[in-house]
């Protein structure tokens, strides 16, 4: 996720290098990750990308005022060594043109994400007490049966919107489950998540609607809040009550630690798992002879998820600041400028990955970096995984001859979070049985999922 280092789109202006850098190299501007915004490059960036990193590896981006790492061994680098401490500060909003966004930035320099050990460190370990394997395994159970029941609602049909039926949904629920909210106020927290997606990925070219993200995110803030107080009097399974118990020598998060961090963690798992199952789905149908091999052999879903999560990445890249002067791809980075990993770029390096822009379901040595690397690994990635190889498993078990609705296909005009709006798709219309992994005894405690009204 990378927070903006641009200005509005009124006062965009480019920059050459030599402004920031003495190391003089006039940056072509057809390179830039501004080019994101046309519907061309967002429908396939990846031509951009491998320009990028044959032509200008380590590019001085004149639009968005960064750097942009391409290559694996950079993007690797970035993530391991650089800041993540980069919420501005309310100054540097000011000099952006963006001080309506402050209060935004109070919530986001408490959040995981945005910190540099030890302050990270402290958090993550607490955090991971509240979100133990334990806790996802039961979820496990959930997430089968809630995929089962909304495929029970789109199979007499015949046909289905992936994302609207399935891919938002699904983690919408799951995420409420996980938070320990009452499922009813999934729209609630999906719009919310949404604002605060966009401001993620795409505000500054779109100014106008900051004061509408604000106030998100103050009704976020207030909804945990509240969900806190009501925790403490009627403590219910879920994140938000283990977050305001998580104790590591005597350390407990505030209450302000624990609101941000619900609100980082409920938008972490959203959008991006969404962006999965949909760009998932259309990687195989665009891929047949993968889609039949998976369907042939079950056993390859943990390797097609990993090569889905490297091939059409949810999160396209996330935002670094460099800790100190820094040489890198012939180019000299100075210390507190912004660096862009591209993460969608470092997974189709064929330096890394042989044949990158080959589908591969079965690619061995698949070490992508879909979730980042080191540190700020992803933290619900287990969970991510789980959804994702539910979601592929039980759509090709009981959806015989998936096939793409014709029609032209939109992608959201969001630059970092990379995702469909819709996917229409048709089905033979024979119901087959449910998946094997429906069947299995550990559903018995999906109760509370199964009692939910989710068409
Ligand atoms: C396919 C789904 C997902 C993808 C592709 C994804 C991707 C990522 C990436 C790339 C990062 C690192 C960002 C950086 O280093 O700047 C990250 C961090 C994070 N993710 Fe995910 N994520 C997914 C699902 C989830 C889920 C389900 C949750 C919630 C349970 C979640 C919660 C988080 C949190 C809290 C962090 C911050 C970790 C830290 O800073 O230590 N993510 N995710």
């Amino acid at each position: 996720m990378a927070w903006p280092t641009t200005r509005s789109q009124k006062g965009i202006r480019p920059t050459v290098d030599g402004e920031t850098s003495p190391r003089l190299k006039q940056s072509d501007p057809s390179l830039s990750l501004f080019h994101l915004l046309e519907p061309e490059v967002l429908a396939d960036p990846y031509p951009l990308y491998r320009r990028l990193r044959t032509e200008d590896p380590v590019y001085w981006d004149p639009f968005l005022h960064a750097w942009v790492v391409t290559r694996y061994q950079d993007v690797v680098r970035v993530l391991h060594d650089f800041s993540a401490h980069r919420t501005p500060t309310p100054e540097q909003l000011s000099k952006m043109d963006l001080s309506a966004l402050s209060p935004v930035a109070c919530v986001m320099v408490r959040q995981m994400l945005f910190m540099d050990a030890p302050a990270h460190t402290r958090l993550r370990s607490l955090a991971s007490q509240a979100f133990t394997p334990q806790r996802v395994e039961i979820l496990r159970s959930h997430i089968q049966e809630l995929t089962d029941k909304l495929i029970d609602a789109v199979i007499f049909a015949g046909r289905m919107d992936v994302i609207a039926d399935l891919a938002e949904p699904l983690p919408c629920i799951v995420t409420a489950e996980m938070l320990g909210v009452p499922v009813e106020d999934r729209h609630q927290l999906k719009a919310w998540s949404a604002d605060f997606a966009e401001m993620l990925g795409n505000f500054q070219h779109n100014p106008d609607r900051a004061p509408r993200i604000v106030r998100s995110v103050e009704d976020m803030t207030a909804y945990f809040r509240a969900a806190m107080h009501e925790h403490e009097t009627h403590p219910r399974e879920g994140l938000i009550h283990s977050l305001m118990v998580a104790e590591v020598e005597g350390d407990r998060l505030t209450e302000e630690e624990v609101i941000a961090n619900c609100i980082v963690t409920m938008v972490g798992g959203q959008e991006t798992t969404t962006n999965l199952i949909g760009s998932g789905t259309l990687a195989l149908l665009r891929n047949p002879e993968q889609l039949e091999r998976l369907k042939a052999d079950p056993a390859l879903i943990s390797s097609a998820v990993e090569e889905l999560l490297r091939y059409e990445s949810p999160s396209q890249h996330t935002a670094r600041i460099s800790p100190e002067d820094v040489e890198m791809g012939g180019r000299l980075i100075r210390k507190g400028q912004a660096v862009i990993a591209v993460m969608g770029a470092a997974n189709r390096d064929p330096e890394r990955f042989p044949d990158p822009d080959r589908l591969d379901i079965a690619r061995r040595d698949n070490r992508h970096v879909a979730f980042g690397w080191a540190a700020h690994f992803c933290f619900g990635a287990p969970l991510a995984r789980i959804e994702g190889q539910i979601a592929f498993a039980t759509m090709l078990a009981r959806l015989p001859n998936l096939v793409l609705e014709p029609g032209p296909l939109t992608w959201r005009d969001n630059l970092g979070l990379r995702g469909l709006k819709a996917l229409p798709v048709k089905f033979g219309n024979l119901p087959s049985s449910r998946s094997a992994l429906a069947e299995s005894p550990s559903r018995t405690d999906g109760a509370s999922v199964l009692n939910l009204d989710v068409t």
